[in-house]
């Protein structure tokens, strides 16, 4: 099966740009499917270290073509200056990069309304990246939305967003912010457009072409399947759905082509926002985690929560998204660590209990049931071999397989692409 998808089996952050970029290197064709420039996929090669927000991961390989497919949110001015970033490394993408024409597009007034909403719930907030993803994605849902198609047809697009711009400024407006100008916001966009048309193709020939020849396509999923709209602890979630089913809606491709579907994860566990997490460490332990693991947030600089691996929560995403493998990554921070607990599971009143039983303030009552293992306590850095780590770390990998119950096919050991152990 020629089709493989690469999804956060937890909070987000778990490594996927760094599989993606492993990946690519057998791969024909990458696609992002969802979510927009909130995520930040960090990768580290030989062309330097990157963190990549809308450009697939796939891009560092020249012979690999890339697709920004129609279930992602546009920044323009985002993409633009990730753009030129590249342009700074000499990675050309001039006829392997392709935007299509359905995304919507995220305005000035997206990025307003999600900064002040988060302001006017205080408490209740979700934390969100202040991207503007959720409201472009209400948007979207809501009728309401710009498509990048819509600016070949300028009349109409002003037209749109002028109306648009009026409605969103009695929001702005009611609720203390700045009224915005349409007329600064379409001189801006067309310059952004005017940059980026090389780019856009719809993307469904390319797509449907490289799936009859037998082409390896590779899907990029953002964000994590806890942080899904329906199957998050809503509404400490992100607005667009994160699981492997997006990737047919939001790449084009039928359910039936995609036969692997890779769940990246940590070897612990790291959430970013509000709202939550029952195996978060907020003593010197979560310190450590925080600073070996380098857990600053990719897109914000936010520190992230950090706590044991829970497998409580990854045997759901995995049994959601029917998981064929693991990538487990970052295996490499334990290497201090004398000992090391694991969540095998809930329990919510004295009583066993399931991520799925109950809403989010259900699960920050649910208290997790460790056990305990022995760490290895030296440098797995250098390992390549699966036989080679050391006999703790192997058991320690061999647990969370058990617990999850799907095999860890890759395992990360710090974050260079080279920083990989494959079990053949
Ligand atoms: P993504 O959003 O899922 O692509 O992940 P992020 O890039 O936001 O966060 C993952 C972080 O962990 C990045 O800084 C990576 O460079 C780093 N990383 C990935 N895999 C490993 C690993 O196996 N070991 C270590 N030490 N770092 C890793
Ligand atoms: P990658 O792809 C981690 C979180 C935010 C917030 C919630 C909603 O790098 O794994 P949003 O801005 O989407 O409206 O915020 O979702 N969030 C992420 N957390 N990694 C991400 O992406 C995230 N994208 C969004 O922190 O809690
Ligand atoms: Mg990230």
């Amino acid at each position: 099966m020629p089709v493989t998808a690469v999804i956060g089996a937890q909070w987000g952050d778990e490594g996927k740009g760094k599989f993606v970029d492993i990946l690519a290197q057998d791969a024909d064709l990458v696609i992002r499917f969802n979510g927009g420039n909130n995520a930040g996929h960090t990768i580290v090669n030989e062309f330097g270290t990157f963190k990549l927000h809308l450009i697939p991961s796939g891009a560092f390989h020249p012979g690999v073509k890339c697709i920004i497919g129609p279930g992602v949110v546009l920044d323009l001015p985002a993409f633009v200056e990730e753009l030129a970033e590249f342009d700074k490394s000499g990675i050309s993408f001039k006829g392997r990069l392709f935007i299509s024409p359905r995304c919507h597009l995220i305005f000035p007034y997206h990025r307003a309304l999600d900064r002040l909403y988060e302001a006017a719930k205080g408490r209740l907030s979700t934390g969100t990246t202040g991207r503007g993803i959720g409201p472009a994605y209400a948007d979207k849902a809501g009728y309401n939305g710009l498509r990048l198609a819509d600016m070949a047809r300028r009349d109409l697009f002003l037209e749109k967003l002028n109306l648009q711009v009026s409605l969103k400024n009695r929001l702005i407006t009611a609720l203390g912010g700045e009224p915005l100008d349409p007329a600064k916001i379409a001189e801006e966009y067309f310059g952004y457009y005017n940059l980026i048309q090389p780019y856009i193709q719809e993307t469904f020939g390319m797509t449907q072409t490289a799936l009859k020849d037998g082409k390896k396509l590779l899907l990029e999923g953002a964000q994590a399947v806890l942080l899904d709209t329906d199957w998050g602890a809503y509404p400490f979630v992100t607005a667009s759905t994160t699981l492997v089913s997006a990737a047919t809606a939001g790449a084009g491709i039928p359910f039936n082509a995609i036969g692997e579907v890779i769940g990246v994860c940590k070897a612990y566990t790291t959430r970013v926002g509000n709202g939550p997490m029952p195996t978060e460490l907020t003593d010197a332990t979560g310190d450590q985690l925080r600073q070996v693991g380098a857990e600053y947030g990719a897109t914000t600089g936010r520190p992230r929560r950090c706590g044991w691996f829970d497998a409580e929560l990854v045997r759901f995403t995995a049994a959601l998204n029917g998981f064929t493998s693991l990538a487990l990554t970052k295996l490499d921070v334990f290497d201090q660590f004398e000992q090391i607990q694991i969540a095998t599971g809930y329990e919510w009143e004295g009583q066993p209990a399931n991520y799925y039983d109950g809403d989010a303030e259900f699960l920050g009552e649910c208290h997790p049931v460790y056990q305990t293992v022995s760490g290895w306590q030296q440098p797995i850095a250098q390992v390549r071999r699966w036989e080679d780590l050391p006999e703790m770390a192997r058991q320690y990998v061999g647990r969370l397989e058990q617990e999850v119950g799907v095999p860890v096919r890759y395992i990360g050991v710090g974050p260079d692409r080279h920083e990989t152990i494959e079990r053949v």
